[in-house]
């Protein structure tokens, strides 16, 4: 057999391997039940010493992995604010791999380029974010929140003339952050990874959604005059609850001060003219972070960094080099972001828009925030059963009892593995956390799920 038609051979069995776990991943448990020694034996082994065929390679993984893999794209998993890669995306991803891009610079890929140019164009007309903004791809929103943090970290130390690509941050001015007390996790992860540890970042108090406190803000603003990056949010991550952007704008008005804001999957309400008034004045910040992989479904891994100082941004991530081909006018995707070489996500990125379009987009952010309202609304009915957020986006997290009779539940629903919910603890409360994100969840979903809640915590507290 040829070369050309073993390699036929194989993509058309990846083709079929993949197709046969898609479509039956609406009828699997959404929570594997493989442990980890299943898994070590399975995949483990010594070093092979000799090759076996790529066919034999690639049936050997599948029948290894797929067990021990969590339907983390089928509609009942909602333990974690995790997107369903939508299928267009997943098509277009497995180009992606074919085509093997690396999309550094234009002369590496100018399809990957342009494809990145006019996405990041489409990106900002959904989310109405200022045209001058610059946009970097992204693995995540972790990584865009990075990359957005140094841009505000070139920013404001260039504006006290400081260099801090040249000289480093020893021996730099001092720059104040200010951050919500309930910010992801993983912004402090960006920060310590920026020179700011976690004890040097000043957080603010929040409200009962984990809002930042607007007094709380202005009276840490007015304890000193220097200069200050603010990390907003927009979606936290257990009751989807949106900063006040308007009223920290306005603190932040006559100070030298840059406004971040985290938005890992909030921000994409600004798609839905309908839930767009939730982030009433967030378009005046200088940078957002925002994932792909959440709400606009783009197969694992995807974010979004949109800087308006387009020339901090690139000051803070270009990487010269001689040997790279540079053109000033024309876009080399790395300078947008910390990695030099990596994957083209734009081309899923636009299959996805272009599927969807505006309408679609919308059309889905709407439902699932529909579909977590009628959940909380048949949850609330049910004596003894909490719902513990204002339920405006698409979190919902949930009380029963007390903290015990809530791990329970937790375990329980674990147990019939029919949903993947997550837990966790909100305002020293144990509680169940659903997040409503996948492409694919509807009404049905939702109404069964409502029902296996009711019928355990009746058992329960019977
Ligand atoms: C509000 C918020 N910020 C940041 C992140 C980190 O995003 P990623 O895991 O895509 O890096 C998340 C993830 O859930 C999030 O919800």
């Amino acid at each position: 057999m040829g070369m050309k038609q073993e390699r036929t051979d194989l993509f058309r069995r990846a083709f079929e391997l993949g197709a046969n776990y898609d479509r039956q991943k609406f009828d699997r448990p959404p929570r594997t039940g493989v442990s980890r020694d299943e898994l070590l034996s399975s995949l483990g082994g010594p070093t092979p010493e000799n090759g076996l065929s790529e066919l034999d390679a690639l049936e050997a993984l599948v029948k290894a992995a797929e067990p021990g893999l969590q339907v983390s794209t089928g509609a009942r998993f909602m333990g974690w604010v995790v997107g369903g890669s939508h299928p267009v995306g997943m098509a277009a991803d497995w180009l992606t791999s074919v085509w093997g891009q690396n999309c550094a610079n234009y002369e590496c890929s100018p399809a990957a380029s342009v494809s990145e140019d006019v996405t990041a164009d489409w990106l900002k007309d959904l989310l109405s974010l200022p045209e001058e903004c610059s946009v970097g791809f992204t693995t995540g929103a972790t990584m865009a929140n990075f990359t957005a943090l140094a841009a505000a970290r070139s920013e404001m130390l260039h504006r006290i003339g400081w260099n801090v690509e040249l000289d480093g941050l020893q021996g730099a001015p001092r720059l104040r952050i200010l951050i919500g007390d309930e910010a992801h996790t993983t912004v402090f992860t960006a920060l310590s990874l920026l020179g700011f540890g976690r004890n040097q970042v000043k957080r603010v108090s929040t409200d009962d959604q984990g809002r930042m406190r607007v007094d709380a803000l202005k009276e840490s603003l007015e304890e000193s005059d220097t200069a200050a990056i603010v990390i907003a949010q927009a979606g936290q991550i257990n009751t989807g609850a949106m900063d006040p952007f308007k009223a920290i704008l306005s603190l932040l008005k006559d100070r030298n001060a840059w406004l971040h804001v985290d938005g890992a999957f909030g921000l994409w309400a600004l798609a839905c003219p309908q839930l767009r008034s939730q982030l009433d004045g967030v378009d005046g910040a200088d940078s957002w972070a925002t994932d792909g992989h959440k709400w606009l479904q783009v197969p694992y891994d995807a974010g979004f960094v949109f800087v308006r100082h387009a020339e901090a941004h690139r000051r803070a991530m270009a990487t010269p080099a001689s040997y790279l081909p540079v053109q000033s006018d024309i876009r080399d995707p790395s300078h947008y972001v910390p990695e030099l070489s990596r994957r083209s996500r734009a081309f899923a990125v636009w299959a996805i828009i272009k599927t969807l379009g505006r309408e679609g987009i919308s059309e889905m952010i709407i439902r699932h925030c529909h579909l977590a309202k009628r959940l909380a609304q048949q949850l609330s009915q049910v004596p003894g059963i909490e719902i513990l957020n204002q339920v405006s986006l698409n979190q919902v997290i949930v009380g029963f009892g007390d903290d015990e009779q809530c791990g329970k539940m937790i375990e329980s629903l674990a147990r019939e593995n029919r949903y993947l919910l997550g837990g966790a603890t909100w305002h020293d409360r144990k509680v169940l956390r659903i997040s409503i994100i996948s492409w694919f969840i509807d009404e049905a979903e939702i109404d069964g799920l409502a029902e296996d809640i009711i019928r355990l915590w009746r058992e329960l507290d019977a």
